[in-house]
Parts: structure tokens; sequence; C-alpha cells
């Protein structure tokens, strides 16, 4: 598979979809030791399957650009816990982050950028608008209480997604306060950021989407593109070992 440099990849995959014994049976050959000890960890059989197929994601995906086998790709981890593919010899710069929620992960895959990604499932358990309140920007809490209630808990997730997808890219997890950074959205407008001094980062550097793959789903991306040049997103939907073909996603907002 081939990635240019203003290319993002975004493979999706709905494990509800993927069931065959025989396929599971072959995902699960290619975790490592300390994956197949994780998996088991899992009390439900709904999280292990999740967890299985997450795995296998990733490890066809990165798979198809850097032609080492699944089982054989190694990944570290900095000190936030985000992953990182232990480069070999010859292997393009690739980064990749994913994110998993109810019947849905996606993998974001770019070379050399730092990448965010975030799905989320709208009727997520605990998602209140109480965490804004707690954890959001005061402008974004204002914006939030300046829409009518309707709609609130929809832009509320646009929030959440899209903030999460920033902190992903920065790979440091929630070290990184929310209330330093806000989104700015707006129905005719393109997608904004702004920070707070303390975090010493520049809206400039950034590219965003927020986008709707399923009636229940919305995934953000923030990406660093260090050069002013915008990035091309190209999606699609797979199930690993099986096949792929091109996913349509609507774009709710975008930078
Ligand atoms: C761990 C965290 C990075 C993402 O957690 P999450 O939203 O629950 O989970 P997601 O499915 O989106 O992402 C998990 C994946 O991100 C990756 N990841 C883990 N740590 C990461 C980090 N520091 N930076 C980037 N990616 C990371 C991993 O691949 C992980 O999946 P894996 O464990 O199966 O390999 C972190 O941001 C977190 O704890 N968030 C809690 C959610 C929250 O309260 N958000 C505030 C609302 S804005």
């Amino acid at each position: 598979m081939k990635l240019t440099q203003d290319e993002i990849h975004l493979w999706l995959a709905f494990p509800n979809e993927i069931q065959e014994s025989e396929l599971l049976s072959a995902y699960e050959k290619q975790m490592s030791r300390e994956e197949v000890a994780q998996q088991k960890r899992f009390r439900f059989p709904k999280h292990r399957h999740q967890y299985l197929i997450t795995r296998a994601l990733v490890r066809t995906t990165l798979s198809r650009y850097t032609h080492i086998s699944p089982h054989h790709l190694r990944f570290s981890k900095n000190k936030y816990g985000r992953p990182e593919i232990v480069a070999k010899e010859g292997m393009p710069s690739l980064r990749f982050n994913l994110s998993h929620t109810n019947d849905l992960i996606v993998c974001g895959v770019i070379l050399k950028q730092d990448i965010g990604i975030d799905v989320e499932h709208k009727e997520r358990n605990g998602a209140t608008i109480d965490i804004a309140n707690r954890f959001f920007s005061k402008t974004e809490v204002k914006d939030l209480y300046a829409i009518p209630e309707k709609e609130r808990r929809d832009r509320f997730f646009d929030y959440w997604t899209l903030k999460e997808s920033y902190i992903k890219a920065r790979g440091m997890g929630l070290s990184l306060p929310l209330e330093q950074f806000t989104f700015h959205i707006s129905e005719n407008k393109p997608l904004q950021i702004s920070f707070e001094p303390e975090l010493h980062d520049d809206p400039e550097q950034w590219q965003f989407w927020l986008l709707k793959p399923t009636s229940h789903h919305k995934i953000a991306i923030s990406v660093c593109r260090k050069a002013n040049k915008p990035y091309q997103l190209i999606t699609r939907k797979v199930v690993p070992l099986v096949g792929e073909e091109a996913f349509f996603c609507s774009v709710i907002n975008q930078s």
C-alpha cells in the first residue's frame, strides 16, 4: 500500500460484523504473547472480541505499508502509553493512532507526523454535559449553553471527540489540561483551535476533521502538519485478512 506525504489513510473495522470463527483464530495467531495475555484479562466476551479485532486491524493495516507480516510487527509505548511501530531498516516513517468504541474501530496512518484519532458512540455511558462544565474551556462551555438545548448533547460530543483527538495527537493523554485549548465550532466556518500560552502550541500547525461515519458515531482527527500543506483523507472499511472497500464518511466540519 502506497502512502504519500500529503495523505492520511483511515481504516474502519466494524467488529460486530466480523464473527467467522476461522478468521478469529487467524487473528489470534497474529497477536504477541503480551496481547494474548491482555485479551484474557477482559471479563466480558464482547470486550475480548473488540480487543482481538483491534489488534487484527492494527497489525494487518500496518503490515500493508511495511511488508512485515502482522505477527512480526513490534510496538513500543511512550511514557503516556502511546504506541508506535518499532522501525526496521528500510521501513517508511509510519505513524498511526487508533480509537475504539461500541462497534467501530478506527486506525489512522500517516508518514512522520503526529496524528490523533478519536471515535465516539453517541450513546456512550457516562458522557454528560457535566463533564464539559468541569473540564472544557470557558469559551467551549459558553458556546454549549448558547445553543438550543436539543442540539447541546450533539455539540458536546463534537467537542469531546475533537479534544480527545488533539490530546492523542500530542501523545500525552489526560496530562494535557483540557481547559487550556479551545475548539471553535460554527456551522458555516472551518474548525479552528486556540491555545493558552502554557501549551506552547500554534494553531497554524494543525488540521482537523469531524466526520460522521454512521448515524451513531463521530470520528475526529487532529494532525500536525509541520509544512503548510493540507492533508487529504482517504477512508476505507476493512475486514482484516478478507478485504476492503472505499467507505464514505460525511464531513460534519473540517479546518
Ligand atoms: C488513553 C487515552 C489516550 C484515550 O482513551 P480513550 O478515549 O478511552 O480510548 P480510545 O479508544 O480513543 O484510544 C485508545 C487507544 O489510544 C492509543 N493510546 C494510548 N495512550 C495514548 C496516548 N497517550 N496518546 C495517543 N494515543 C494513545 C492506544 O492505541 C489505545 O488503544 P489500545 O490500548 O487498544 O492500543 C486518554 O486520552 C484517556 O484516558 N482518555 C479518557 C477519556 C476522557 O475522559 N476524555 C476527556 C473528554 S475530552
